[in-house]
């Protein structure tokens, strides 16, 4: 068990830069996820650690040990992928056995260690089955349950759930959340699915384009966004965000105003809103901040989605589950400012008033 240490760690491939001045420090016995879009740099990051990537510059900490230099075999790291990469012609036994079999240990004591595994994630009925005659998220129990075995320092899972079905995910979620627990081993954790990240991770690193943009514990990281880019990004359905301008702390959009923004005065700013602190009101309320027709009313049984243009942008509401609107019909929105943030569109910073 260790911790994972990065520091200024840049990555370019030719003149492209993959990713830039990148520092985390990720304590031991953390769950930390990496999220971001495809293509900001998440398994880049993930290669560099396990040694499968050079660093362009920068120092990397496997525990108080620079690690750059040292051999990915030497680094005593599991990782865990998105395609299992399973022996097709090994059985469950052999596959979740094979690194104790690299490391020479004895048949006896490699059935014994196996089986005490398999146990853990529910294979142990399965020991026979080769990959090709197991599900999806047996497969992915085998992979995960090979890198139990080697009783690495750290896991390091790049979307290990991607190829399950949407219920198995949400199953193998709580699985892994549990087993991390479990184990007390430090886990690095890639997905591009901002709902898996807030509900395994211990910290989430949001990162864009190279750089990580925002690190927090998912509440932080939910409720305090910095940027822009970490608001739009985590919520679903996502963050409002309307574009207008701020006078003297009252924000004014094509059809919306809003006030209590203190004495902000932002030419270029951005509302943003939770779907869940828009609040319906009556047509006729004299405290609505907008009045509009509804473009669109979605149940989706815990709640109904309203949506309205306010200018050329749709605005969401989580409304009650028994919202009775109808489309066309025109409604009230009130937004209470002490729930709203601002942004600067220019720097895409968050402006505190
Ligand atoms: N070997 C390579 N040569 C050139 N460019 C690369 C190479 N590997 C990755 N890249 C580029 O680096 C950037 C980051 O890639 P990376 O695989 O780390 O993204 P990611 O965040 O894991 O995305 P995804 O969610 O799609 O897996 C991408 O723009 C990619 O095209
Ligand atoms: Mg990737």
């Amino acid at each position: 068990m260790a911790s994972v240490t990065l520091k200024d760690v840049v990555k370019k491939f030719g003149q492209f830069v993959a990713v830039s001045d990148l520092d985390l420090a990720v304590k031991d016995k953390e769950f930390l996820v990496l999220l971001g879009p495809s293509g900001c740099g998440k398994t880049t990051t993930m290669r560099m650690i396990a040694g499968l990537e050079e660093a362009t510059a920068g120092d990397i900490f496997i525990g108080n040990d620079r690690v750059n230099d040292l051999l990915p075999k030497y680094r005593d790291v599991a990782m865990v992928f998105q395609s299992y990469a399973l022996y097709p012609h090994l059985n469950v036994e052999e596959n979740i056995g094979y690194p104790l079999k690299i490391r020479k240990v004895p048949p006896d004591e490699r059935r014994r260690l196996v089986l005490a595994v398999a146990r853990r994630v529910e294979l142990d009925g399965l020991l026979d089955r080769l990959p090709r005659e197991l599900s999806g998220g047996q497969r992915q129990r085998v992979a995960l349950a090979r890198a139990i075995i080697r009783t690495p320092k750290a896991f390091l899972m790049d979307e290990p759930l991607s190829n399950l079905d949407a219920k198995l995910r949400v199953q193998m979620r709580a699985q892994l959340k549990h087993l991390q627990h479990e184990l007390q081993v430090t886990t690095i954790y890639v997905t591009h699915d901002q709902i898996e990240a807030m509900t395994l991770a211990h910290r989430v690193a949001v990162m864009n384009k190279g750089v990580i943009e925002q690190l927090g514990t998912p509440k932080e990281i939910y409720n305090d966004p910095r940027t822009l880019f970490v608001a739009g990004f985590i919520g679903s359905p996502p963050m409002n965000l309307i574009g207008g301008a701020v006078t003297s702390g009252v924000f004014t959009n094509d059809g919306l105003r809003v006030e209590g923004f203190g004495q902000v005065d932002l030419p270029r700013a951005v509302l943003g809103i939770r779907p869940e602190d828009v609040h319906v009101a009556d047509a006729t309320d004299p405290r609505a901040d907008m009045v509009a027709p509804i473009y669109s009313a979605e149940l989706t049984g815990e709640s109904t989605l309203v949506s309205v243009y306010a200018g050329d942008r749709l605005v969401t509401i989580r409304a009650d589950k028994n919202f009775a609107g109808e489309i066309d019909q025109r409604i009230g929105l009130r937004i209470a400012a002490d729930r709203a943030f601002l942004f600067d569109a220019e720097s895409q910073r968050r402006v505190d008033f």
